[in-house]
C-alpha cells in the first residue's frame, strides 16, 4: 500500500492537488482502492472507494475537499477483499479518529474480539480498523492522545507504517516497523509518506524515520521517539538529490532491482502472515490426506512448484508438478488435490487447468499474491503470500515469497519444526549483499554471450531453471538449464573455448565432477556456492539447510538484471512478454 499525510498551516485549495498527485504517484504500490481523510475545525471527512485514483477522485469529489490536515491511501488488499468498506482510512466508533496503514497485523483477530466485547462496532474486515478503536478505547481511559496512540501501537504484532489524525489535533501521528515511512519538510507544511516521490516536487529536505520509531508531525515541526527516548530530529535531516523518476523506484533505477532488494521483507511478511492464517492449517490437512498432489503453475511459479514437489516426493508423498498449459495430459481422480500457484492469480492457463480438475472432483488450493484474484475465488482453500505489488515483468520477490510459503506448507505437512524459516530473510539479505558486486562483474562477460548454460543438482536444479528463464526474459541471452549430471548426455556437445556455464552449488559435492567435465572442454565457469578455488569467477553464498533457494535466488536475478542493463535494455519491460498472461 501507499500512504501520504500532509499537515499545513493554511487551509489552502492547492492542498488537494498535492494530495491527488501524491495518490497517483503512490498508486503503483496498490491499486485496488483509494481513500482520503481531511481535517478542519468542523471535524474529519473520510471519502473512499474501490477503484483507481482517477475514478475515486472523480466519484468522491476529492478535489473539492478542504482542510489543514490530509491523509491518503492506495490499497493493496491483505486482510479483507478489495471493496469500499475495506478501503482506508478507517475510523473509530465516533468518527473522530482516522487511520491509514501499510503492513499486516498478525494479532488483529484477538484485538478485534477484545474491542468488540467492550462494545466497539467494526465496519470492515481489515486488520487496520483495530487501530482507531484501540486509540479510542485508551482515550476513554483518560489517556492523552499521543499516549493513547503509543499504547495502541505497542499492542500491535506485525508490521506497519501507520498515520493517524484526530479531531481537535493539528498533527499527524505516525509509527513505523518493517515498512517504509519518510518525512518531507516543506514551507508552511510538512509531509509524511511511504516514499519520497509524493512530495519530491515540493521539497527535497527530508527526515528519515527508523524501525520502531513513533511520533508526530505538525505543519512546522517533527517529533520522534524510540523506546521512550526523544530522537534528535536535526541529526536526521538531509537533502535528497533524487529525481522524481528514481524516487518512485525507491532510488533504484528499475522496479526489477528494487523488487529484488525488497525480497527479504516480502519473505518475512509472507511467512509471518501465513503462520497466523487458519487457512494454512486447512490446506495442510487437505494435502496431508491427499492421494496425490498436483502442482499447477506457469513460468516462474512452476519453478517454485518444483522445489515443493521435490521436498515432498523425497519424503514419500506423490507430488506431480505440472506446467499449467499441459493440463490436458493429466487426469485426476477422487482424493487428488490441486495446488495452484500463480502470483497474479489471473494466468489463464492455470485457471483453465483448475476448472477442469474441479470438474473431475479435485479439491483446489491456491497461493496467489492478490487477494480475491480470479484463481483465489475459484479455489476451495485460498492462501496468500504478502509480497506486495510487483511491477517488473519478471517475477523476483514474488518467486522467493512463493518458495517461502511452499516451504512453510511442506514443513507443516511433514511435521517439521518451523524455526529454520525465521532465517530465510537473513539468508536473502546476506546473499544480496555478498553477490551483487560480483554479478555486475560477471555481467560484462555475459553481455556478449550468444548462449550459456545454467547447471545444478537437487534443490539447485529449479533455481538453475529459474536462472536460465530470468536471463532469457530480461537480457535476451539464450540460456538452457540441465541437471548437471545430464549435461554430459548431449548439451556438452555445444561447449567450446569460453562457453559460459553458471554452476549453482547448493552444497552437493558430486557437482565438482561435472564442473571438471565442463572445464576440460574449455567452458568458462561461473560458480555460486561455498567451495573455494573452483574458478576465477566464483562467489560465496550463505548456505543454510533447507534455505538454499534463498541463497541462490539473488545472484540469478541480479545477473539477469545487470546483463539486461549492460545491453541497454529495459529489464522492467522486456519485449514480447506480459506480466499477466490471460490468453491461451
Ligand atoms: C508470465 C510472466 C512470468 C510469470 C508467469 C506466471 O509469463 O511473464 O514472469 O512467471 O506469467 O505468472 P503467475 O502470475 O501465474 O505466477
Amino acid at each position: 500500500c501507499g500512504i501520504i499525510g500532509i499537515a499545513s498551516n493554511k487551509k489552502d485549495k492547492s492542498l488537494t492537488d498535492v494530495l491527488v498527485s501524491s495518490l497517483s504517484r503512490l498508486e503503483y504500490r496498490g491499486y485496488d482502492s483509494v481513500g482520503v481523510a481531511s481535517l478542519d475545525d468542523e471535524g474529519i471527512d473520510v471519502r473512499k472507494a474501490k477503484g483507481k485514483v482517477v475514478e475515486v477522485v472523480k466519484t468522491k469529489k476529492i478535489n473539492e475537499m478542504s482542510g489543514y490536515i490530509f491523509l491518503g491511501h492506495t490499497r493493496w488488499a491483505t486482510h479483507g477483499a478489495p471493496n469500499d468498506q475495506n478501503a482506508h482510512p478507517h475510523v473509530d466508533c465516533s468518527g473522530r479518529i482516522a487511520v491509514v496503514h501499510n503492513g499486516t497485523l498478525n494479532n488483529y483477530k484477538e484485538l478485534r474480539e477484545e474491542l468488540e466485547s467492550l462494545g466497539h462496532k467494526f465496519r470492515s474486515d481489515t486488520d487496520t480498523e483495530v487501530i482507531p478503536h484501540l486509540v479510542e478505547e485508551f482515550m476513554k481511559r483518560d489517556m492523552e492522545s499521543f499516549e493513547a496512540f503509543k499504547a495502541a501501537v505497542s499492542s500491535l504484532r506485525g508490521s506497519y507504517a501507520i498515520l493517524m489524525i484526530m479531531e481537535g489535533e493539528k498533527r499527524i501521528f505516525f509509527a513505523r516497523l518493517d515498512n517504509p515511512l519518510v518525512i518531507g519538510l516543506g514551507e508552511d507544511k510538512n509531509f509524511i509518506a511511504s516514499e519520497y516521490a509524493p512530495f519530491l516536487p515540493l521539497t527535497n529536505t527530508v527526515v528519515t524515520i527508523q524501525d520502531g520509531e513513533i511520533g508526530f508531525i505538525t505543519p512546522s515541526s517533527v517529533y520522534i521517539e524510540k523506546d521512550g527516548k526523544i530522537v534528535d530530529v536535526n541529526e536526521r535531516v538531509h537533502k535528497l538529490n533524487f529525481t522524481l523518476a528514481s524516487a518512485s523506484k525507491g532510488g533504484y533505477s528499475h522496479f526489477m532491482l528494487k523488487e529484488i532488494h525488497d525480497s527479504p521483507l516480502a519473505v518475512k511478511e509472507t511467512l509471518s502472515t501465513m503462520m497466523a492464517d487458519d487457512s494454512v492449517d486447512k490446506a495442510v490437512k487437505v494435502m496431508s490426506q491427499a492421494n496425490r498432489i498436483f502442482v499447477v503453475a506457469a513460468g516462474t511459479s512452476y519453478h517454485a512448484g518444483l522445489i515443493f514437489g521435490r521436498e515432498l516426493n523425497m519424503s514419500g508423498f506423490t507430488v506431480i508438478p505440472m506446467i499449467a498449459s499441459e493440463y490436458p495430459s493429466y487426469r485426476t481422480r477422487a482424493g487428488d488435490v490441486i495446488l495452484a500457484l500463480s502470483q497474479s492469480g489471473e494466468t489463464l492457463d492455470v485457471k483453465m487447468a483448475i476448472k477442469e480438475f474441479k470438474n473431475e472432483g479435485s479439491t483446489i488450493i491456491s497461493i496467489t499474491n492478490v487477494i480475491e484474484s480470479t484463481i483465489s475465488r475459484e479455489s476451495d482453500v485460498k492462501l496468500y503470500m504478502r509480497a506486495g505489488p510487483e511491477l517488473g515483468v519478471a517475477a523476483t520477490k514474488t518467486f522467493v515469497s512463493q518458495v517461502a510459503s511452499l516451504l512453510l506448507l511442506k514443513s507443516k505437512i511433514l511435521g517439521e519444526k518451523l524455526d529454520y524459516l525465521s532465517h530465510a530473510h537473513e539468508v536473502l539479505e546476506a546473499s544480496l549483499e555478498g553477490t551483487e558486486g560480483q554479478m555486475k562483474k560477471w555481467s560484462s562477460t555475459l553481455i556478449s554471450a550468444p548462449s550459456m548454460y545454467y547447471l545444478s543438482k537437487g534443490v539447485g536444479l529449479p533455481m538453475a531453471l529459474e536462472g536460465a528463464l530470468k536471463i532469457k526474459e530480461v537480457a535476451y541471452v539464450h540460456a538452457e538449464s540441465y541437471p548437471a549430471g545430464e549435461s554430459k548426455h548431449g548439451p556438452i556437445a555445444l561447449v567450446s573455448e569460453g562457453f559460459p556455464v553458471v554452476f549453482l552449488d547448493p552444497g552437493i559435492d558430486e557437482l565438482k565432477v561435472n564442473i571438471e567435465e565442463m572445464k576440460s572442454r574449455g567452458a568458462r565457469i561461473f560458480y555460486v556456492g561455498t567451495s573455494k578455488g573452483i574458478s576465477k569467477d566464483e562467489v560465496e553464498v550463505r548456505l543454510e539447510k533447507g534455505l538454499e533457494p534463498f541463497a541462490l535466488a539473488p545472484p540469478i536475478q541480479l545477473l539477469a538484471y545487470y546483463v539486461s542493463v549492460g545491453k541497454g535494455l529495459d529489464p522492467d519491460r522486456p519485449r514480447n512478454l506480459a506480466k499477466t498472461v490471460t490468453v491461451e
